[in-house]
């Protein structure tokens, strides 16, 4: 059986966020299952702000091509993200975008994104946990080919959801991020087969 390739990327990009700590939980989870994950730290990827004169003088910036090549390597994402006034971060959006963009003439289009597939995640210091963005990347991410498993992760009230070493405090809870990134790893593998 081959080892599915999942690509994590959180939609914060500061220091200390709440859903790259509830990424690097499910991230644990899917490499326990069996995936290879690769984890991206967007903040590394130093990508500008989408302009398409940009892109027409001089392509894709570097981060924008690694993190497409990422992605078109893979088989599968793990996204957590916050919501920022009740939809995705403009980082995730940004990077979503250019990694959307072909680099060849003849390149199929949004080849990073279609045939793959994802498992959402959020995390807010409110009461809905990201819920409402959730919706938004779910929405996005069908539109572009990849399919977005049933389930997801919103964990409210993010300040008090994690002890000092990363884990979640709530054990209901860290089996239910668990068992979303189990279930990546197992639907990926019958995808693959
Ligand atoms: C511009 C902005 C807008 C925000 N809007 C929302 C919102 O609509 N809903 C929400 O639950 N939290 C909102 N927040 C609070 C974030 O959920 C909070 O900053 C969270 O910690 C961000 O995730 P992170 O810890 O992964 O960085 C907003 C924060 C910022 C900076």
């Amino acid at each position: 059986m081959s080892q599915p390739k999942i690509v994590a990327f959180a939609g914060s990009t500061r220091t200390g966020s709440f859903n790259k700590q509830l990424l690097a939980i499910a991230a644990a989870a899917a490499r326990a299952a069996g995936a290879e994950v690769t984890v991206v730290d967007l903040r590394d990827l130093a990508l500008p702000l989408y302009d398409q004169d940009l892109e027409a003088g001089a392509g894709l910036p570097e981060g924008a091509k690694k993190f497409k090549a990422l992605l078109r390597g893979s088989d599968g994402f793990l996204i957590a993200s916050p919501e920022y006034n009740s939809t995705i971060t403009g980082a995730l959006k940004n990077a979503i975008d250019w990694a959307s963009r072909a680099e060849a003439d003849g390149e199929p289009p949004l080849v990073a994104y279609r045939g793959k597939t994802a498992a959402l995640l959020a995390a807010s210091p409110g009461a809905l946990g990201g819920l409402r963005g959730l919706v938004h990347l779910r929405s996005i991410l069908g539109n572009i080919g990849v399919l977005v498993l049933p389930d997801q992760i919103a964990i409210s009230t993010a300040h008090e959801a994690f002890a000092a070493d990363g884990h979640l405090k709530d054990e209901r809870k860290a089996k239910q991020v668990a068992d979303l990134a189990r279930n990546l790893v197992a639907t990926l593998e019958k995808l693959i087969a």
